[in-house]
């Protein structure tokens, strides 16, 4: 068996796929579409398993797939859903009487479609791609929905109304924050949709990535090793599969090996790959938070206390925190200490400055950073949501932060 098989952060896993049978995931949404004529809103944190759950559960035959964060206005909605329905050919079509106007229309927007004409849909042509989706048993499912803008949102979830009460099958997946504001502001649709969370991973469900995985690689891996990828993995099963992966190609592991072997990874070995990984999945948030938000030459160099080097505000705030752990939720007293801890005396930032940069963090994370917002700062309080970005600022350090230009 192939690694890439084996591990797989990024795309569907199938030997180390965990289906979390105590939270009932698979069940409930198997249930939900069963009963129908509804609305099934999927929610949970950024990389917590929506996309897989649903791809699990949800045969890709009997499905159409939209891509939120693919889509660019109504008509590209409406264009790439067209796009992706298997149809007949219209050669094939018009020799048959039976076929309904309706149906035919379908077939002939589809075809400009594929074509790479514009088309311009409107109330009509609409409903006609949602009734058809509805007679061929087709389940729509649009995924991060919430990269949809507002307006969008609520034209795609009025459009959608109707069909669903005919018994059209929808799926709408996306993060938390602000869920489905267009739904439940829709009159009618109370009681016609359903809500499924997607907890974050505990470190047991995490482990049995591990469990599963190496065993199949011929790999019987320390039991310390398998606890610590759990706890660093912050509830990220893409983290954890990540970890694991990158320590079978340390072994230079990239299929079954028989028999199988021990293995015992040293710290080093085990802290590398945190580096490497914190590079890949962390860094590019960060990197726009750290930034702040105007030019870096008005700022103050802070020094660092280790005579090291300097940092900005922005850069010194989020290596202080990092320092932390970082958890969570973070009250500003241990903000401070752990800036006190970093900086200079004189350089250490007064409250009303760290109060501020967090707010203009905050304003980053909500209007250049897509998905839920990763950092959040109200009454002294901040909050930390991105496992990806903790896990950067926690594997980081100060001497890299400050050659961020
Ligand atoms: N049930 C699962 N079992 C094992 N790994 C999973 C599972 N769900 C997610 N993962 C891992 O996390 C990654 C991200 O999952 P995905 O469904 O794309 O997240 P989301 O859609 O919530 O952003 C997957 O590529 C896989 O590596
Ligand atoms: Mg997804």
């Amino acid at each position: 068996m192939k690694l890439k098989n084996v591990f797989v952060a990024g795309g569907m896993p199938t030997v180390t796929y965990i289906d979390r049978e105590h939270l009932s995931l698979e069940s409930s949404l198997r249930n939900e579409l069963a009963e129908g004529y509804k609305i099934v809103a999927i929610t949970g944190p950024t990389k917590s398993g929506k996309t897989v759950l649903c791809k699990k559960v949800i045969s890709e035959r009997d499905s159409v797939w939209i891509d939120g964060g693919q889509v660019d206005g109504s008509d590209d909605f409406w264009g790439g859903l067209l796009r992706n329905l298997d149809l007949p050919d219209e050669e094939t079509i018009s020799e048959k009487v039976s076929i309904s106007a309706s149906f035919k229309a379908v077939i002939g927007l589809k075809t400009q479609v594929s074509d790479g004409k514009t088309v311009k849909f409107n109330g009509a042509t609409k409903k006609e791609i949602l009734q058809v989706m509805r007679e061929r048993d087709l389940s729509l499912i649009v995924d991060d929905f919430h990269y949809l803008e507002d307006k969008l949102q609520t034209e795609v979830v009025r459009s959608l109304k109707s069909e669903v009460f005919e018994g059209l099958q929808v799926v709408l997946i996306a993060v938390p924050h602000r869920a489905f504001d267009a739904i439940s502001a829709e009159p009618e649709m109370e009681g016609r949709y359903s809500h499924i969370n997607i907890p974050e991973w505990s470190e047991n469900d995490l482990k049995e990535i591990a469990s599963i995985g190496f065993p199949k690689l011929g790999m019987q891996m320390a039991s310390e090793t398998i606890d610590e990828f759990c706890s660093e993995s912050l509830g990220s099963p893409l983290l954890m599969q990540r970890f694991c992966g990158r320590l079978c190609l340390n072994y230079s592991v990239t299929e079954t090996i028989k028999p199988a072997r021990d293995y015992l990874p040293t710290k080093t070995v085990r802290e590398a790959i945190y580096r490497q990984v914190s590079e890949q999945f962390g860094f590019p948030t960060f990197e726009k938070l750290a930034k702040g938000p105007q030019s870096r030459s008005k700022r103050n160099p802070r020094r660092l206390r280790d005579g090291t080097g300097s940092l900005d505000i922005y850069q010194a705030i989020l290596v202080a925190v990092g320092n932390t752990g970082p958890k969570p939720k973070l009250h500003y007293d241990k903000i401070r200490e752990a800036l006190q801890n970093l900086l200079r005396d004189v350089d250490v930032p007064q409250k009303h400055e760290v109060s501020n940069a967090l707010g203009q963090m905050e304003i980053i994370a909500r209007r250049k950073l897509k998905g839920e917002p990763v950092l959040e700062w109200s009454d002294d309080y901040l909050y930390l949501t991105n496992p990806f970005l903790m896990f950067y600022m926690r594997w980081s350090d100060a001497a890299e932060i400050a050659k961020i230009p």
